[in-house]
C-alpha cells in the first residue's frame, strides 16, 4: 500500500527470519524446563498435537492478515474493522512484546554470561551468577542494545545474511551434542522420560503449559507474524512458508530435548528444577565431553544469536506500529521502546537473587518476577491473543476473504486444505483455547 514500506529482500530471506523469529530461547530453555516440570513426555505429545492444531493453524493466520494490510497489528485491525474494540487486541500484541522482550533479554544475557563464564572456566553455579545483580543488569542492557541495534538497521540488513549461516551451525552443533549426551551412563532414563508419555500425566496445567509453549515458540498470539507478514509480496505461498517455520522450530525444541534430558539424567538432576535447567545441566557435560570448553563457548554464541533474531520481532511489532500508526521515525521508535523495556525488565533482572522483594513475590503459583511476568505475557496473553485472533480473522474479517489472500502464491490450490484451514481457525482454535483458558482460572 504505502509506497517505501519496506520489503523482504528474498523469499529465502522471509522464511530465515519467520524461521529466526520462532527459533530461540523458547526452543532451547524454556521448552526443556517446562517439559521437565510437566511430566517429559506426556508434556511433548500434548505440545506437539497444539503445534499442529493451532500453532499452524493460527501461524498461517498472522501471516495473512499481515500480508493482506501491510500494516502492525493495530493497522492491521484497524483496516479490517475500522471502529469498535477490536484494536485492543492489537495494542494488547504491542504491550505483550514489550513485556516478554523485558525478561527474554534477561535470559539472553545470561547466555551471553556463560559464553565467558565457559571461556574463563568460572565454575560458580548458576544461582550464584544470576543472584549477582551487577552481571544480570549488565549482561542485560549488552543484549538489550544489540537488539536495538538491529531493529534500527531494519528489516533486511545483516540478520538475514547472519540467519543463512548461523541457523544451519545450531543445528549441527545441537546434532553433534545429541550423539555425545546419548552415550553418557544413565541417559536411557533421559530417553524414557522425555519420550514415554505417563498418560495420567496429562492435565489441564500440562494442557494450559502445551499450548502456551507453542504460541511462545512460534512467536504467535501478538502480532510478530503479522507484522513479519506485512513485509511480504503477494508471491509468497503462505502454507508452505508457515509449515517450514513450524516444522523447523518444532524440530530445533525436540533436538533441544535429546540434548538436556539423558544428559540431565546421567548427571543426576531434578527435571523439575525450573528456569535454570538449561544452564545447570550444559556446563556440566561441556565440563567432561572432549573440546568441551570450544563447544561450549560456540553453543552459547549461537544460542544468544537465536535469541537475537527472536527478541528483533518482538521489538520490531512496537516499533512498526509506532512507524505506522504514531509516524515516528524507525530510529526514534526503537530508542523510544527500548528505553522503556530497559526499564520493565529491571525487576525481572533482579528477580533472582539479588533483590529480596522481586525474587521471592509470588502470583499464580508463579514465584519471582521474571516467572511471573513469563507466565502473565509469554504464556496468558499470547494464548489469550491467540483466541481473539482467530475469532477476528475467521469470523470478523472471515476466513472465506482471508482464502482469498493466502490462494495467492500458493503452488497449486487444494480445497480440501483450505476448508481443513477454515475449519480449524473459525471453530477448533477459539473453542479449545476458550476451555483451556477457563482451566486457568479453576472454572473446572
Ligand atoms: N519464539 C521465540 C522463541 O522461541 C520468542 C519470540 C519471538 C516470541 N517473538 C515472539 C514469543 C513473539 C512470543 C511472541 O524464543
Amino acid at each position: 500500500m504505502t509506497e517505501n514500506r519496506s520489503q523482504w529482500g528474498t523469499k529465502v530471506g522471509f522464511i530465515l527470519a519467520a524461521a529466526g523469529s520462532a527459533i530461540g530461547l523458547g526452543n532451547i530453555w524454556r521448552f526443556p524446563y517446562t517439559a521437565g516440570e510437566n511430566g517429559g513426555a506426556a508434556f511433548v505429545l500434548v505440545y506437539l498435537i497444539c503445534v499442529l492444531l493451532i500453532g499452524i493453524p493460527v501461524l498461517i493466520a498472522e501471516l495473512t492478515l499481515g500480508r493482506y494490510t501491510q500494516r502492525n497489528p493495530v493497522g492491521a485491525i484497524k483496516t479490517i474493522s475500522p471502529t469498535g474494540l477490536w484494536k485492543i487486541l492489537g495494542y494488547l500484541g504491542v504491550i505483550s512484546g514489550i513485556m516478554i522482550l523485558s525478561y527474554y533479554s534477561v535470559v539472553a544475557g545470561w547466555t551471553i554470561g556463560y559464553i565467558f563464564k565457559t571461556a574463563f572456566h568460572q565454575t560458580s553455579d548458576f544461582g550464584t551468577f544470576i543472584a549477582n545483580p551487577i552481571n544480570e543488569v549488565f549482561y542485560f542492557v549488552i543484549f538489550l542494545t544489540l537488539t536495538m541495534l538491529v531493529v534500527i538497521s531494519g528489516v533486511k540488513g545483516g540478520i538475514e545474511k547472519w540467519s543463512k549461516i548461523l541457523m544451519p551451525l545450531l543445528f549441527l552443533i545441537l546434532l553433534g551434542l545429541i550423539f555425545y549426551s546419548l552415550t553418557l551412563p544413565g541417559a536411557k532414563a533421559g530417553i524414557k522420560f522425555y519420550l514415554q508419555p505417563d498418560f495420567s500425566k496429562i492435565t489441564g496445567r500440562t494442557i494450559l503449559a502445551g499450548l502456551g509453549q507453542a504460541f511462545f515458540s512460534l512467536s504467535l498470539g501478538m502480532g510478530a507474524m503479522i507484522t513479519y507478514g506485512s513485509y511480504l509480496s503477494r508471491t509468497t505461498n503462505l502454507v508452505s512458508s508457515a509449515t517450514l517455520v513450524a516444522l523447523s522450530d518444532t524440530l530445533i525444541a525436540v533436538m533441544a530435548g535429546l540434548v538436556i534430558f539423558p544428559a540431565l539424567f546421567a548427571v543426576g538432576m531434578e527435571p523439575t528444577q525450573g528456569a535454570g535447567l538449561v544452564f545447570n545441566v550444559l556446563p556440566k557435560i561441556f565440563e567432561q565431553m572432549p573440546a568441551g570448553t570450544i563447544v561450549g563457548i560456540f553453543f552459547f554464541i549461537l544460542l544468544a544469536i537465536a535469541a537475537l533474531t527472536s527478541s528483533i520481532s518482538l521489538l520490531e511489532v512496537g516499533v512498526a506500529w509506532a512507524v505506522d500508526e504514531l509516524k515516528f521515525t524507525r530510529k526514534n521508535a526503537t530508542l523510544l521502546l527500548t528505553g522503556i523495556t530497559f526499564f520493565l525488565g529491571i525487576p525481572s533482572a533482579l528477580s533472582q537473587g539479588a533483590s529480596k522483594f522481586f525474587t521471592e513475590i509470588s502470583l499464580f503459583d508463579r514465584i519471582g518476577f521474571l516467572d511471573i511476568a513469563d507466565f502473565i505475557f509469554g504464556s496468558f496473553a499470547l494464548t489469550f491473543g491467540g483466541m481473539l485472533l482467530s475469532i477476528f480473522i475467521g469470523w470478523k474479517w472471515g476466513a472465506n476473504k482471508a482464502i482469498e489472500e493466502i490462494k495467492f502464491g500458493l503452488f497449486k490450490e487444494s480445497t480440501t486444505l483450505l476448508n481443513i484451514w477454515n475449519f480449524l481457525i473459525r471453530f477448533v482454535c477459539p473453542v479449545i483455547i476458550f476451555f483451556v483458558l477457563l482451566n486457568i482460572f479453576k472454572i473446572f
